[in-house]
């Protein structure tokens, strides 16, 4: 079947960069803008630390590196339906798409920030998918395969969808204030 292959490509692609957003949550610590304000309003907030960055990193590295090990050979290095190759052969490809999500989510808290909105206070349709275009663009930017247009509107569809599961998650476990 087509679109579940379509659906299934585009999450395996983007899987590193949900991972990023995943386990960045486990962060804590000294905050990336180190307390500092602008204006009067601090310029990322409590909610984008170092540790953050560096746990969803770490994974999303970690992540990619297992599709391109997995991916050399069998089911994984093959093309199906003449377009949805899953074949990674840049080793460093959850890096990239982890930087661009991680760097994506803190971009839009510093949106928030300027526009006056509190740290955890929702910022909706950014807040789900800012993360998403942060990946998009790093694949582009360092030359990765990219997703077909009728791909990338697939990823926004299913995206806030799987977003708001992880964060009702996340909440439950006491690793966000809030549920959205
Ligand atoms: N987190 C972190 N470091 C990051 C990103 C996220 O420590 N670089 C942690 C924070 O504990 C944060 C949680 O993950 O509260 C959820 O991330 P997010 O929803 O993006 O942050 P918010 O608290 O909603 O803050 P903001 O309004 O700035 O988006
Ligand atoms: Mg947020």
């Amino acid at each position: 079947m087509w679109i579940l292959a379509a659906v299934l490509h585009v999450l395996y692609y983007i899987s590193p960069a949900y991972c990023a957003n995943a386990f960045a949550v486990f962060g804590g610590g000294k905050p990336i803008d180190f307390g500092l304000s602008l204006s009067g309003r601090r310029i990322l907030g409590d909610g984008k630390t170092w540790r953050g960055l560096f746990i969803g990193l770490f994974f999303s590295t970690l992540f990619g590196f297992f599709w391109f090990s997995a991916s050399s050979s069998g089911p994984l290095s093959q093309t199906y339906y003449n377009e949805f190759n899953f074949h990674i052969s840049n080793p460093l490809f959850g890096f990239y798409l982890g930087l661009g999500a991680l760097l994506g989510d803190i971009s839009a808290s510093f949106l928030k920030r300027r526009l006056g909105i509190p740290r955890g206070q929702p910022l909706w349709v950014i807040d789900q998918l800012d993360f998403v275009f942060g990946a998009l663009l790093f694949a582009y930017l360092f030359g990765l395969p990219l997703l077909s247009p009728v791909e990338v509107i697939i990823l926004l569809i299913i995206t806030p969808a799987f977003h708001l599961f992880g964060n009702f998650i996340a909440y439950h476990t006491k690793k966000k204030v809030v549920w959205w």
